[in-house]
């Protein structure tokens, strides 16, 4: 479904990410973990048409869409879910959810849509009229990615979902992941530094090490390695 090719992206002259190739077939959950720095979010924000490839390319459903502009690239069904967030706090769930129907012209679908996250999300709907930014961490996480859903993406990309959040709240968002692939059929790119909990519930991995893709394989092999074991988890 989408297919990175050597990519390589440069900030003020200097590789960020050097000849990244990636590949997320349809239904898969794909974790990419690193260490912070490591350029994960420049790849999503690569995929996504904000920040430009220098060289390498990137097809999605079989065609190029690097040189798009980023409404373009959402209106081909790609959703980014960025690090940190970024909700309207004094708005409340269902208004920020909303607004992530953007490109859903029909009112019927936009409440199809609705329905579906707050069938994923349960708690979302309990608090539908609750100001966003009174909400828990986690609960916020679930919003921002329920956003992310309004707009039946054909791949939704989280950008470090576990980030800021306790230990329990951290298992809380994995596992409405997991619900997503389980149920929903959705197609997930991850990027997170929480390697074990990330590889836990992903198909296949890659890991990124300043900007260079170190390793992939299928994402159980990848957690029992030595080099994972070694170099992220402290074993
Ligand atoms: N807008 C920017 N301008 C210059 N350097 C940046 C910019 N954004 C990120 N970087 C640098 O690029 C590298 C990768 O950043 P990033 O993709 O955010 O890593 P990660 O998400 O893995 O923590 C880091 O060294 C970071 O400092
Ligand atoms: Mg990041």
């Amino acid at each position: 479904m989408l297919e990175v090719k050597g990519i390589t992206v440069r900030y003020s002259g200097l590789p960020v990410l050097r000849e990244v190739s990636i590949k997320v077939d349809e239904g898969r959950t794909v974790g990419v973990v690193g260490a912070n720095g490591a350029g994960k979010s420049t790849l999503l924000k690569a995929i996504m048409g904000s920040v430009k490839v220098t060289s390498g390319e990137i097809n999605f459903q079989g065609q190029r869409i690097d040189k798009l502009a980023t409404e373009q690239i959402v209106r081909r069904g790609i959703i980014y879910v960025p690090e940190g967030r970024r909700l309207f706090g004094p708005l409340s769930v269902e208004e920020n959810l909303l607004l992530g129907a953007f490109t859903v012209e029909r009112e019927a679908d936009k409440q199809k849509n609705l329905d579906y996250v707050y069938e994923m999300f349960p708690r979302l709907a309990e608090r539908r009229t609750q100001a966003v930014g009174s909400m828990s961490g986690g609960e916020q996480q679930m919003a921002a990615i329920g956003r992310g859903l309004m707009s039946t993406p054909k791949l939704l990309m989280l950008d470090e979902p576990s980030l800021g959040l306790a230990p329990l709240l951290v298992s809380e968002v994995f596992e409405t992941v997991r619900r997503l692939q389980e149920e929903g059929d959705t197609t997930v790119l991850m990027v997170e530094q929480n390697v074990l909990e990330a590889l836990e519930l992903s198909d296949w991995a890659y890991i990124l090490q300043t900007g260079e893709i170190r390793s992939q394989g299928p994402a159980q092999e990848v957690l029992a390695s030595d080099e994972v074991r070694k170099a992220f988890l402290g074993m």
